[in-house]
Protein backbone atom coordinates (compact mmCIF):
# COMPACT_ATOMS: atom_id res chain seq x y z
CA UNK A 1 0.00 0.00 0.00
CA UNK A 2 1.30 3.87 -0.76
CA UNK A 3 0.95 6.17 1.66
CA UNK A 4 1.81 10.30 2.00
CA UNK A 5 3.51 10.68 5.23
CA UNK A 6 2.05 13.74 6.80
CA UNK A 7 3.82 14.94 10.07
CA UNK A 8 6.44 13.44 12.57
CA UNK A 9 4.59 12.45 15.74
CA UNK A 10 5.71 11.89 19.19
CA UNK A 11 8.48 8.34 19.04
CA UNK A 12 9.76 10.13 16.18
CA UNK A 13 7.56 8.15 13.55
CA UNK A 14 5.88 9.36 10.65
CA UNK A 15 1.76 10.15 10.57
CA UNK A 16 -0.53 8.93 7.90
CA UNK A 17 -4.31 8.11 7.20
CA UNK A 18 -5.31 5.21 5.72
CA UNK A 19 -8.57 5.31 3.25
CA UNK A 20 -10.90 4.15 5.88
CA UNK A 21 -9.36 7.20 8.07
CA UNK A 22 -7.29 5.35 10.93
CA UNK A 23 -4.71 6.77 11.56
CA UNK A 24 -1.56 4.91 10.80
CA UNK A 25 2.64 5.19 12.49
CA UNK A 26 5.30 4.72 10.22
CA UNK A 27 8.68 4.05 11.59
CA UNK A 28 11.69 5.54 9.87
CA UNK A 29 9.45 7.37 7.74
CA UNK A 30 9.67 10.91 6.98
CA UNK A 31 7.66 14.11 6.75
CA UNK A 32 6.39 14.74 3.30
CA UNK A 33 7.22 11.00 1.82
CA UNK A 34 5.88 9.02 -0.19
CA UNK A 35 6.35 5.65 1.12
CA UNK A 36 5.30 1.85 0.18
CA UNK A 37 4.24 0.14 3.45
CA UNK A 38 3.16 -3.32 4.61
CA UNK A 39 1.11 -3.17 8.19
CA UNK A 40 2.41 -4.94 10.69
CA UNK A 41 0.15 -4.25 13.59
CA UNK A 42 -3.73 -3.21 13.47
CA UNK A 43 -6.59 -2.10 15.88
CA UNK A 44 -10.08 -0.60 15.22
CA UNK A 45 -8.16 2.98 15.91
CA UNK A 46 -5.37 3.08 14.51
CA UNK A 47 -2.47 0.78 12.48
CA UNK A 48 0.97 0.70 12.10
CA UNK A 49 2.94 -0.10 9.28
CA UNK A 50 6.65 -0.70 8.22
CA UNK A 51 8.50 0.85 5.43
CA UNK A 52 9.02 -1.28 1.80
CA UNK A 53 10.38 1.49 0.07
CA UNK A 54 11.08 4.95 0.01
CA UNK A 55 9.20 5.91 -3.26
CA UNK A 56 9.78 9.81 -2.95
CA UNK A 57 12.30 10.21 0.17
CA UNK A 58 12.49 13.54 1.58
CA UNK A 59 15.58 15.84 1.07
CA UNK A 60 16.73 15.36 5.06
CA UNK A 61 16.97 11.66 4.72
CA UNK A 62 20.65 10.45 4.71
CA UNK A 63 22.47 7.12 5.26
CA UNK A 64 21.99 5.69 8.75
CA UNK A 65 25.70 5.31 9.70
CA UNK A 66 25.16 2.00 11.88
CA UNK A 67 24.81 -1.20 9.53
CA UNK A 68 22.58 -2.42 12.32
CA UNK A 69 20.34 -0.08 12.14
CA UNK A 70 17.63 -1.60 10.61
CA UNK A 71 17.53 -4.54 13.40
CA UNK A 72 18.18 -2.99 16.65
CA UNK A 73 15.97 -0.38 16.80
CA UNK A 74 18.03 1.67 19.96
CA UNK A 75 18.73 4.91 17.10
CA UNK A 76 15.35 4.82 15.45
CA UNK A 77 16.08 8.47 13.49
CA UNK A 78 19.85 7.68 12.21
CA UNK A 79 18.09 8.24 8.64
CA UNK A 80 18.27 12.00 9.33
CA UNK A 81 21.06 14.46 10.37
CA UNK A 82 21.58 15.77 14.40
CA UNK A 83 20.74 18.89 13.19
CA UNK A 84 16.93 17.76 11.34
CA UNK A 85 16.34 15.20 14.08
CA UNK A 86 16.65 18.36 16.29
CA UNK A 87 13.89 20.34 14.60
CA UNK A 88 11.94 17.21 14.21
CA UNK A 89 11.72 16.19 17.69
CA UNK A 90 11.29 20.27 18.51
CA UNK A 91 8.08 20.46 16.21
CA UNK A 92 6.71 17.55 17.81
CA UNK A 93 7.71 18.33 21.11
CA UNK A 94 5.62 21.61 20.17
CA UNK A 95 2.84 20.00 18.93
CA UNK A 96 2.70 17.74 22.75
CA UNK A 97 2.81 20.66 24.96
CA UNK A 98 -0.47 22.25 22.84
CA UNK A 99 -2.36 18.92 22.68
CA UNK A 100 -1.50 17.60 25.99
CA UNK A 101 -0.34 20.80 28.27
CA UNK A 102 -2.67 23.06 26.54
CA UNK A 103 0.84 25.23 26.22
CA UNK A 104 2.44 27.13 22.98
CA UNK A 105 5.90 27.13 24.03
CA UNK A 106 7.95 29.91 21.73
CA UNK A 107 9.11 28.92 18.39
CA UNK A 108 13.12 29.90 19.13
CA UNK A 109 13.30 27.69 22.69
CA UNK A 110 16.81 26.31 22.73
CA UNK A 111 17.92 22.81 22.43
CA UNK A 112 21.18 22.17 23.24
CA UNK A 113 23.54 18.99 21.72
CA UNK A 114 27.23 18.07 21.31
CA UNK A 115 28.72 14.81 20.02
CA UNK A 116 26.22 12.49 17.83
CA UNK A 117 28.21 9.63 18.24
CA UNK A 118 30.55 7.56 21.20
CA UNK A 119 28.06 10.34 23.57
CA UNK A 120 26.88 7.48 25.18
CA UNK A 121 27.99 6.57 29.32
CA UNK A 122 25.74 4.03 30.36
CA UNK A 123 24.44 0.86 28.78
CA UNK A 124 22.15 -2.37 29.82
CA UNK A 125 23.49 -5.37 27.78
CA UNK A 126 22.09 -8.88 27.71
CA UNK A 127 24.12 -11.98 27.41
CA UNK A 128 23.77 -13.92 24.33
CA UNK A 129 23.59 -17.66 25.52
CA UNK A 130 25.32 -18.87 22.43
CA UNK A 131 28.16 -17.09 21.76
CA UNK A 132 28.68 -16.00 25.37
CA UNK A 133 28.79 -12.21 24.22
CA UNK A 134 26.76 -8.95 25.87
CA UNK A 135 24.58 -7.42 23.01
CA UNK A 136 21.60 -5.79 23.15
CA UNK A 137 18.01 -7.13 22.83
CA UNK A 138 16.34 -6.64 19.61
CA UNK A 139 13.42 -4.14 19.40
CA UNK A 140 10.16 -6.03 20.28
CA UNK A 141 11.64 -9.34 20.47
CA UNK A 142 13.94 -12.09 22.32
CA UNK A 143 16.96 -12.01 19.81
CA UNK A 144 20.45 -10.46 21.01
CA UNK A 145 22.40 -8.45 19.01
CA UNK A 146 25.42 -8.54 18.83
CA UNK A 147 27.94 -5.54 17.55
CA UNK A 148 31.63 -5.48 16.48
CA UNK A 149 31.03 -1.60 17.72
CA UNK A 150 28.64 0.53 18.56
CA UNK A 151 28.45 4.03 17.35
CA UNK A 152 26.87 5.40 20.42
CA UNK A 153 28.73 3.79 23.02
CA UNK A 154 31.62 5.11 24.03
CA UNK A 155 34.98 4.21 23.17
CA UNK A 156 35.67 2.64 26.56
CA UNK A 157 32.31 1.16 26.39
CA UNK A 158 32.76 -0.84 23.69
CA UNK A 159 36.25 -2.21 24.11
CA UNK A 160 35.38 -2.86 28.27
CA UNK A 161 32.27 -5.03 26.45
CA UNK A 162 34.77 -6.99 24.22
CA UNK A 163 37.03 -7.69 26.87
CA UNK A 164 37.62 -11.71 27.23
CA UNK A 165 37.01 -10.64 31.56
CA UNK A 166 33.88 -9.25 30.60
CA UNK A 167 32.62 -12.07 28.33
CA UNK A 168 33.45 -14.48 31.26
CA UNK A 169 30.87 -12.39 33.88
CA UNK A 170 28.17 -15.06 34.84
CA UNK A 171 25.06 -12.64 34.25
CA UNK A 172 22.08 -12.65 32.22
CA UNK A 173 21.89 -8.30 32.21
CA UNK A 174 25.31 -6.69 32.68
CA UNK A 175 24.48 -3.01 33.59
CA UNK A 176 28.10 -0.46 32.86
CA UNK A 177 29.07 2.68 33.18
CA UNK A 178 31.84 4.91 31.89
CA UNK A 179 33.07 7.61 33.97
CA UNK A 180 34.36 9.35 31.17
CA UNK A 181 38.12 9.07 32.50
CA UNK A 182 38.79 5.79 32.09
CA UNK A 183 37.19 3.66 34.60
CA UNK A 184 34.36 1.55 33.49
CA UNK A 185 32.27 -0.39 36.48
CA UNK A 186 29.75 -2.43 36.08
CA UNK A 187 26.91 -4.25 37.75
CA UNK A 188 24.57 -7.22 37.63
CA UNK A 189 21.60 -8.81 39.93
CA UNK A 190 23.27 -10.95 42.72
CA UNK A 191 26.26 -9.20 42.99
CA UNK A 192 27.68 -9.15 46.51
CA UNK A 193 28.28 -5.83 48.50
CA UNK A 194 32.13 -6.50 48.31
CA UNK A 195 32.05 -7.32 44.45
CA UNK A 196 30.05 -4.18 44.30
CA UNK A 197 32.45 -1.67 46.20
CA UNK A 198 35.18 -3.58 44.26
CA UNK A 199 33.27 -3.08 40.45
CA UNK A 200 30.03 -1.08 40.78
CA UNK A 201 31.58 1.76 42.51
CA UNK A 202 32.48 4.78 40.38
CA UNK A 203 33.51 8.60 40.55
CA UNK A 204 32.02 10.90 38.27
CA UNK A 205 33.63 14.57 37.62
CA UNK A 206 30.89 17.28 36.67
CA UNK A 207 30.45 20.99 37.21
CA UNK A 208 33.50 20.99 39.20
CA UNK A 209 33.05 18.23 41.78
CA UNK A 210 33.67 14.80 41.73
CA UNK A 211 30.40 12.64 42.57
CA UNK A 212 30.13 9.14 44.01
CA UNK A 213 28.00 6.47 42.49
CA UNK A 214 27.79 3.22 41.28
CA UNK A 215 26.52 1.43 37.98
CA UNK A 216 23.40 -0.56 39.86
CA UNK A 217 21.81 2.75 40.18
CA UNK A 218 20.55 6.10 37.94
CA UNK A 219 22.90 8.59 36.57
CA UNK A 220 22.38 10.43 33.24
CA UNK A 221 23.81 8.88 30.18
CA UNK A 222 25.43 11.68 28.43
CA UNK A 223 28.31 13.12 30.11
CA UNK A 224 29.37 15.72 28.19
CA UNK A 225 25.88 17.68 27.84
CA UNK A 226 25.00 16.71 31.16
CA UNK A 227 27.54 19.80 31.79
CA UNK A 228 25.31 22.28 30.40
CA UNK A 229 22.35 20.91 32.07
CA UNK A 230 24.01 21.45 35.29
CA UNK A 231 25.06 25.41 34.40
CA UNK A 232 21.14 25.57 33.26
CA UNK A 233 19.76 24.36 36.19
CA UNK A 234 22.29 26.70 38.49
CA UNK A 235 21.78 29.59 36.05
CA UNK A 236 17.55 29.14 36.90
CA UNK A 237 18.14 28.07 39.93
CA UNK A 238 19.48 31.14 41.46
CA UNK A 239 19.77 31.00 45.26
CA UNK A 240 17.52 30.65 48.50
CA UNK A 241 16.87 29.49 51.86
CA UNK A 242 15.41 26.02 51.58
CA UNK A 243 15.56 23.59 48.41
CA UNK A 244 14.32 20.43 47.42
CA UNK A 245 15.44 17.78 45.38
CA UNK A 246 12.70 15.13 44.59
CA UNK A 247 14.04 12.06 42.55
CA UNK A 248 17.34 13.31 43.74
CA UNK A 249 19.17 9.82 42.64
CA UNK A 250 22.81 9.74 44.37
CA UNK A 251 21.86 13.41 45.07
CA UNK A 252 22.45 15.02 42.28
CA UNK A 253 21.20 18.29 41.23
CA UNK A 254 21.21 19.08 45.26
CA UNK A 255 25.50 18.69 45.72
CA UNK A 256 25.77 20.99 42.34
CA UNK A 257 23.40 23.79 43.82
CA UNK A 258 24.63 23.24 47.69
CA UNK A 259 26.78 26.14 47.73
CA UNK A 260 23.72 28.44 47.00
CA UNK A 261 21.43 27.51 49.79
CA UNK A 262 21.33 27.09 53.32
CA UNK A 263 19.39 24.19 53.69
CA UNK A 264 19.13 21.28 51.60
CA UNK A 265 16.59 18.02 51.09
CA UNK A 266 16.93 15.11 48.80
CA UNK A 267 14.00 12.31 48.20
CA UNK A 268 14.64 9.65 46.61
CA UNK A 269 13.49 6.10 46.86
CA UNK A 270 15.79 3.39 46.15
CA UNK A 271 18.13 2.91 48.99
CA UNK A 272 21.08 2.47 47.07
CA UNK A 273 21.62 5.81 46.20
CA UNK A 274 21.91 6.63 49.83
CA UNK A 275 25.60 5.64 50.88
CA UNK A 276 26.77 8.31 47.49
CA UNK A 277 24.46 10.76 48.31
CA UNK A 278 25.94 10.91 51.42
CA UNK A 279 29.54 11.42 50.58
CA UNK A 280 28.21 14.16 47.18
CA UNK A 281 26.31 16.11 49.95
CA UNK A 282 27.44 17.66 53.23
CA UNK A 283 26.12 17.04 56.46
CA UNK A 284 23.92 20.07 56.60
CA UNK A 285 21.56 18.14 53.99
CA UNK A 286 18.50 16.20 55.51
CA UNK A 287 18.64 12.75 53.10
CA UNK A 288 15.83 11.07 53.01
CA UNK A 289 14.63 7.38 51.40
CA UNK A 290 11.48 7.38 50.55
CA UNK A 291 8.49 7.74 48.12
CA UNK A 292 8.52 11.30 47.02
CA UNK A 293 4.71 11.21 47.03
CA UNK A 294 4.82 9.61 50.60
CA UNK A 295 7.41 12.18 51.92
CA UNK A 296 5.44 14.98 50.12
CA UNK A 297 2.24 14.01 51.66
CA UNK A 298 3.78 13.94 55.32
CA UNK A 299 5.36 17.41 54.96
CA UNK A 300 2.82 19.33 53.08
CA UNK A 301 3.32 22.73 54.37
CA UNK A 302 6.82 22.32 52.94
CA UNK A 303 7.85 25.88 51.29
CA UNK A 304 11.17 25.51 49.83
CA UNK A 305 12.68 28.74 47.86
CA UNK A 306 13.33 26.27 45.02
CA UNK A 307 12.01 22.44 44.23
CA UNK A 308 13.70 20.37 41.90
CA UNK A 309 11.83 17.50 40.40
CA UNK A 310 13.35 15.00 37.69
CA UNK A 311 11.19 12.10 37.97
CA UNK A 312 11.31 9.07 35.66
CA UNK A 313 9.95 8.79 32.60
CA UNK A 314 5.65 7.84 33.90
CA UNK A 315 6.52 11.71 35.41
CA UNK A 316 4.58 13.26 38.71
CA UNK A 317 2.84 10.71 41.01
CA UNK A 318 -0.51 12.24 40.89
CA UNK A 319 -0.71 12.28 44.47
CA UNK A 320 2.69 14.10 44.47
CA UNK A 321 1.17 16.76 41.78
CA UNK A 322 -1.88 17.54 44.25
CA UNK A 323 0.10 18.33 47.39
CA UNK A 324 2.61 20.49 44.63
CA UNK A 325 -0.69 22.15 43.35
CA UNK A 326 -2.53 22.94 46.72
CA UNK A 327 1.01 23.92 48.03
CA UNK A 328 2.38 27.40 48.45
CA UNK A 329 5.61 26.92 46.79
CA UNK A 330 6.57 29.30 44.34
CA UNK A 331 9.30 28.08 42.33
CA UNK A 332 9.50 24.48 40.60
CA UNK A 333 12.65 23.67 37.78
CA UNK A 334 11.15 20.67 36.29
CA UNK A 335 13.94 18.00 34.51
CA UNK A 336 11.74 15.75 32.76
CA UNK A 337 12.49 12.24 30.17
CA UNK A 338 9.11 12.59 28.31
CA UNK A 339 7.74 15.40 27.01
CA UNK A 340 4.11 13.45 26.89
CA UNK A 341 4.18 13.43 31.11
CA UNK A 342 5.47 16.72 31.54
CA UNK A 343 3.06 18.45 29.50
CA UNK A 344 0.41 16.20 31.35
CA UNK A 345 1.60 17.29 34.27
CA UNK A 346 2.70 20.79 33.28
CA UNK A 347 -1.84 21.14 32.40
CA UNK A 348 -1.94 20.73 36.17
CA UNK A 349 0.41 22.81 37.46
CA UNK A 350 -1.04 25.39 35.13
CA UNK A 351 -4.33 25.16 36.46
CA UNK A 352 -3.26 25.76 40.23
CA UNK A 353 -1.36 29.25 38.86
CA UNK A 354 2.12 28.17 38.09
CA UNK A 355 3.73 29.81 34.59
CA UNK A 356 6.38 28.73 32.59
CA UNK A 357 9.25 31.30 32.84
CA UNK A 358 11.92 29.35 30.78
CA UNK A 359 11.90 26.14 28.52
CA UNK A 360 14.66 24.51 27.39
CA UNK A 361 15.84 21.50 25.41
CA UNK A 362 18.63 18.96 25.72
CA UNK A 363 19.39 16.14 23.03
CA UNK A 364 21.22 13.92 25.25
CA UNK A 365 20.39 10.29 23.14
CA UNK A 366 21.25 11.43 19.75
CA UNK A 367 19.51 9.54 16.89
CA UNK A 368 16.91 8.39 19.36
CA UNK A 369 13.65 10.19 19.59
CA UNK A 370 14.18 11.26 23.14
CA UNK A 371 14.78 14.62 24.32
CA UNK A 372 15.15 15.89 28.22
CA UNK A 373 13.56 18.62 28.55
CA UNK A 374 13.76 21.45 31.72
CA UNK A 375 11.07 23.66 32.88
CA UNK A 376 11.04 26.59 35.35
CA UNK A 377 7.44 27.49 36.88
CA UNK A 378 6.89 30.03 38.93
CA UNK A 379 3.50 30.95 40.54
CA UNK A 380 2.69 34.87 41.70
C1 LIG B 1 15.36 10.40 36.21
S1 LIG B 1 16.10 9.79 37.66
C2 LIG B 1 16.81 11.28 38.33
C3 LIG B 1 17.88 11.10 39.37
C4 LIG B 1 18.73 12.35 39.67
N1 LIG B 1 17.94 13.55 39.75
C5 LIG B 1 19.84 12.49 38.65
O1 LIG B 1 19.77 13.39 37.81
O2 LIG B 1 20.78 11.68 38.69
C6 LIG B 1 14.71 9.49 38.64
C7 LIG B 1 15.02 8.98 40.03
O3 LIG B 1 13.78 8.91 40.75
C8 LIG B 1 13.77 7.72 41.53
N2 LIG B 1 12.33 7.43 41.74
C9 LIG B 1 11.45 6.87 40.88
N3 LIG B 1 10.21 6.91 41.40
C10 LIG B 1 10.31 7.52 42.60
C11 LIG B 1 9.35 7.88 43.60
N4 LIG B 1 8.06 7.59 43.46
N5 LIG B 1 9.81 8.52 44.70
C12 LIG B 1 11.13 8.80 44.86
N6 LIG B 1 12.07 8.49 43.94
C13 LIG B 1 11.67 7.86 42.83
C14 LIG B 1 14.55 6.70 40.71
O4 LIG B 1 15.05 5.69 41.55
C15 LIG B 1 15.63 7.58 40.10
O5 LIG B 1 16.78 7.62 40.91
Amino acid sequence: MKLSIEKMVQGGVGFSRLPDGRVCFVPQALAGEEVEVAISKESKDYVEARVMQVIKPSPIRIQPKCPLYEKCGGCSLQHVSLESQVLIMKDIVKETFLRIGKTALPDDFPIFSTEPWHYRHRARVVKDRDTNQFGFREEQSHRIISFEECPVLTKSLNSFLHLESTQKIRAQELHCFDNGSGRVSYFYKGMKEPEQRMFSDNLVSIGGRTLSMDASVFFQSNLSLLSTLVDRVRFHAEKGDWLIDLFSGVGFFASLLEDRFSRITTVEREPGCLRHAKKNLEKKAEQVTANAESWLLENTKSTPAVLIVDPPRTGLPPEALKVIAEGKIKKMIYVSCNPVTLARDLFQLKNSGFEVKAVEGFAFYPHTPHLEMLLVLNRG
